[in-house]
């Protein structure tokens, strides 16, 4: 319908805003904390180049007192402005998944308003009145630091569940129980519940590593030093280090072995190559002089790009050819419905490590395979 248009100025864009959001990188540093310059700098154009007043709304991923941060430098860029446009700084964090972020900005869990005044929390609210309107959904509306915790918070949280049931899931193989069963037990807990229970080899993505280090650093830095996180991404290191240790266990030496790894991503439905568990294994793998062959639907050609000794396949079943050994670490649907006797049967040494706990082990099994899920017990 004409309303939405697209600059790369911008001046352009603020000209004609009321309300803008800043949704600039927020990338780690060595330390744990993350690089806030793109936010300052999206701060002083606000200053400079608003008409009048204009809300500035945070929805990159900020560690708490970011907003304060931001009004200060809004008001020092302004200084010497002769008659300065009124800006006002609210927060209001995503909950967005790669793959579905049209679906989750549109049918939203909740709505998240860190707001300074009225004004800013009527404004907002405009935003969203169609979204809150047809979806009846929640809206927390607080102060601008509670906002930005409650983003910290929830992917620390969803971290943790995930370490929790992965280090779970380590036990179960030890004592011959089935993780699957064990979260499904657990989930029906209404207490608890079932999402984000599904055991594999850890997290990965721009988000929850970078989350969970950006409030670890927050909360040492405030002389709180939040332990769990700590574990939480000791276990999920530890998941993807598991893979390596399997494979030497099957394979004995490593190096001179063929590995064929089905999936680059950190997830299905996305060419995401930040933190992917697959692509970290495989750098592993090739270090070790190994073989690596690489299959993946849609992140290949950047799989490639950043580890150029990588063989690729498009199909997974190529890419199995000869392997002594094939790792799930996507559960692509192209990977899960893969027919199990096929894949086994391409194999030079019949040795399935299923990652994502997406095969059917008894099937494998049958095909003559040495299968390891992850928390399935051995087989
Ligand atoms: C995550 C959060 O889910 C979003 O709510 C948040 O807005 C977003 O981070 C963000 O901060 O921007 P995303 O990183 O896109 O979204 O991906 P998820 O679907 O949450 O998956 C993260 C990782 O957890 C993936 O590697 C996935 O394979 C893994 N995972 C997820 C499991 O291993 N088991 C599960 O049960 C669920």
């Amino acid at each position: 319908t004409g309303r939405l248009r697209f600059t790369t100025r911008t001046e352009e864009a603020l000209d004609v805003a009321d309300v803008a959001f800043i949704c600039v990188g927020t990338p780690s540093r060595a330390d744990g904390s993350p690089d806030l310059s793109f936010v300052e700098h999206v701060g002083r154009a606000a200053a400079r180049h608003s008409n009048e007043s204009l809300l500035l709304v945070e929805k990159s991923t900020v560690p708490a007192a970011t907003g304060d941060r931001l009004e200060r430098i809004i008001a020092l860029e302004q200084q010497s402005l002769p008659s300065p446009a009124k800006v006002q700084v609210a927060s209001n964090p995503e909950f967005l998944r790669e793959g579905s972020a049209v679906e989750d900005t549109l049918h939203p869990d909740r709505i998240v308003l860190g707001v300074p005044t009225e004004w800013a929390a009527d404004e907002l609210r405009a935003v969203y009145r169609t979204v809150i309107e047809e979806t009846g959904c929640p809206v927390v509306e607080t102060d601008r630091t509670t906002a930005e915790l409650i983003k910290h918070a929830s992917n620390a949280f969803l971290a943790t569940r995930l370490s929790f049931i992965n280090a779970v899931a380590r036990v179960c193989d030890k004592v011959g129980a089935d993780v699957e069963t064990v979260a499904e037990g657990m989930g029906h807990d209404a207490r608890i519940g079932h999402a984000f229970l599904r055991a594999g080899i850890g997290y990965g993505g721009s988000c929850f590593p970078k989350d969970v280090d950006a409030f670890a650093h927050l909360a040492a830095q405030v002389d709180e030093p939040f332990r769990i996180l700590e574990e939480v991404r000791t276990v999920n290191h530890q998941q993807r280090q598991h893979v390596i240790d399997l494979l030497r266990d099957e394979l004995w030496h490593l190096e001179g072995k063929r590995v064929a790894i089905l999936g680059a991503s950190f997830k299905p439905d996305t060419d995401d190559l930040r933190e992917a568990p697959g692509m970290w294994i495989a750098e592993r793998l090739l270090a070790e002089g190994v073989e690596v062959r690489l299959s993946d639907p849609v992140a290949l050609p950047a799989a490639k790009e950043a580890l150029p000794d990588v063989v690729v396949h498009d199909d997974p079943l190529a890419a199995c050819g000869g392997a002594h050994a094939v790792v799930l670490t996507t559960e692509w649907p192209q990977h899960v419905r893969l027919d199990p006797a096929e894949l086994v049967a391409t194999l030079s040494w019949p040795v399935v490590i299923d990652g994502r706990n997406a095969w059917d082990p008894a099937a494998v099994s049958a095909a003559g395979a040495r299968y390891h899920g992850i928390g399935r017990g051995r087989r």
